[in-house]
């Protein structure tokens, strides 16, 4: 079953492969194996197989298992993952020398041996830039949801409970006024905080890896310390790399600083937050509301205490899912295969 899932297309059309490249059939069986770990947006897939590669793909709805990866990467010289797939030391030594480029359909890389991949001459490719856009839509989308209880709302709606209308009922927070700390102010962060300016942030505290004087005088923005963004923001947003910097920095501390009024949001990864103090977090009130689209583990158990609070509105880690983004992300991954086989720079490089 898990053999067959797998489709392999070893033999690429002979006429087009002769007029393309002149090659004899024997060629063919030098076609460079790349292994993709799960079936691509539609016309990047259908690029895809038209290449020239002895591509081993995992064609179920459902991620590539982990013994399938270790055997089909054997030989492999380009691998096109998902950030759900673990890229660690294993899957790399497996692969053997002949590897060289893996590329990720993400912008996150948290997920891949960076180390080894270095070690190992393997050029590491991702998606950034594209993705820009519809994730800071959606983390925005996460925001208003949580600062104006729209979870309760749906709730209510769907299970008979609303009444007459009622002037203290489902009452959230605005925006005009409001200080917005940003952790994390790369691309996708600063696209956040343009878009919740244009809902009325008056200014805007950032902490992350570096100062950026450029955002000052647009966004209102200061860089600040982490404590002072914790204990200052109204909302709090974290768009920030997934580094051990930035493991499980939202502890329980962290949350205790905050303000009681104030509204979480993280659309980064789900291993900056330190998971069961956030619970603990909300078991205490010490929030008034959150908004994630990323947990951990990724899918959230049904069981989370996470999901029995109202307040606490989860979406299932859909940050880029546009189409047109998606799209594109495929065709990245392509480009970058291409050129990581040709042994030249990937055009969307990750620098290691
Ligand atoms: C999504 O989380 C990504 O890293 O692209």
């Amino acid at each position: 079953m898990l053999r067959s899932s797998v489709l392999s297309l070893t033999r690429p059309r002979l006429a087009t492969a002769i007029a393309r490249h002149g090659f004899h059939s024997t060629a063919f069986a030098m076609a460079p194996k790349v292994v993709a770990t799960r079936v691509l947006p539609a016309n990047a897939q259908a690029r895809l197989e038209k290449e020239n590669f002895d591509l081993k793909q995992w064609k179920e709805d459902s991620s590539m298992p982990r013994e399938t990866l270790l055997k089909e990467i054997q030989g492999a010289e380009g691998l096109i993952c998902l950030l759900s797939d673990k890229i660690d030391k294993d899957v790399l030594e497996a692969a053997g020398p002949s590897l060289k480029v893996v590329t990720t359909l993400s912008v996150g890389y948290d997920h891949i041996d960076l180390a080894t991949a270095k070690k190992n001459n393997v050029q590491v490719g991702y998606t950034p830039d594209v993705l820009t856009d519809a994730t800071a839509d959606l983390t925005v989308l996460l925001t208003l949801a949580a600062a104006r209880k729209m979870k309760q709302g749906i709730r209510a709606v769907e299970q008979g409970e609303w009444r007459e209308w009622r002037p203290n009922w489902l009452c959230g927070y605005q925006f005009a006024g409001k200080t917005l700390g940003m952790v994390g102010m790369g691309r996708i962060g600063e696209a956040v905080a343009r878009r919740l300016r244009a809902f009325g942030i008056s200014r805007t505290l950032y902490w992350g890896r570096r100062e950026k004087p450029e955002l000052h005088e647009p966004l209102q923005a200061e860089f600040a310390s982490f404590d002072k963004l914790l204990t200052e923001s109204d909302y709090i947003v974290a768009c920030c790399a997934m580094t051990p910097e930035t493991k499980e920095i939202f502890n329980y501390d962290a949350f205790k600083k905050m303000k009681r009024s104030a509204i979480f949001v993280n659309s980064a990864r789900g291993g900056v937050v330190k998971q069961d103090d956030l619970i603990r977090a909300l078991d205490e009130d010490l929030l008034a509301g959150v908004g994630l689209d990323v947990t951990t583990p990724e899918p959230l158990p049904t069981n989370s205490a996470l999901l029995k609070h109202d307040n606490c509105v989860i979406l299932p880690h859909i940050g880029s899912a546009t189409i047109e983004a998606r799209e594109v992300m495929g065709e990245m991954c392509i480009d970058n295969v291409l050129a990581g086989i040709q042994g030249k720079q990937l055009p969307f490089a990750l620098k290691h």
